[in-house]
């Protein structure tokens, strides 16, 4: 059971590639100034989102990953099928280190992680081992 990359319909896709652009305008980010958004789909095809809360005790901010991968636990998904992350800018960005382990912690085989623009159809697919190759497992 559950969906791979090859079955995920492009109108799914859209619709995470939506809710992330969407979130990431609430970002909270007033020192970096840098926006980010997530959007999580689970097994249960519930889409969970996160954008990046900054603090002023600067290693307390989080991720918008970590964000949208905690709303995801709290709404009841074990499983993250894909996620998007949608940085500021024409650019891609790919999770940081720490937001690599917690994607890792809740994928499953054929996770896909979707790095897209905010603006454009640039996007790029990698996979869990693509950016945690060897990871930490208990
Ligand atoms: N950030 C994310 O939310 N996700 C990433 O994948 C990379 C970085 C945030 C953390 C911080 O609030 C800002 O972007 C600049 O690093």
């Amino acid at each position: 059971m559950g969906i791979f990359v090859t079955d995920l319909a492009e109108s799914t896709l859209e619709t995470l590639i939506a809710a992330a652009r969407a979130v990431r305008l609430n970002a909270h980010a007033p020192y970096s100034k840098f926006h980010v958004g997530a959007a999580v789909l689970d097994e249960h095809g519930h889409v969970s989102v996160g954008c990046n809360m900054e603090n002023g005790a600067y290693p307390l901010g989080t991720c918008a990953e970590a964000v949208a991968l905690g709303s995801m636990v709290a709404s009841g998904g074990k499983e993250c099928r894909v996620i998007v992350i949608v940085g500021s800018g024409d650019t891609l960005i790919t999770p940081c280190g720490g937001c690599r382990q917690r994607i890792a912690e809740l994928a499953v085989a054929g996770t896909d992680i979707y790095c897209v623009a905010q603006t454009g159809d640039e996007r790029k697919k990698l996979s869990v081992e693509d950016v945690l190759p060897n990871g930490f497992r208990l």
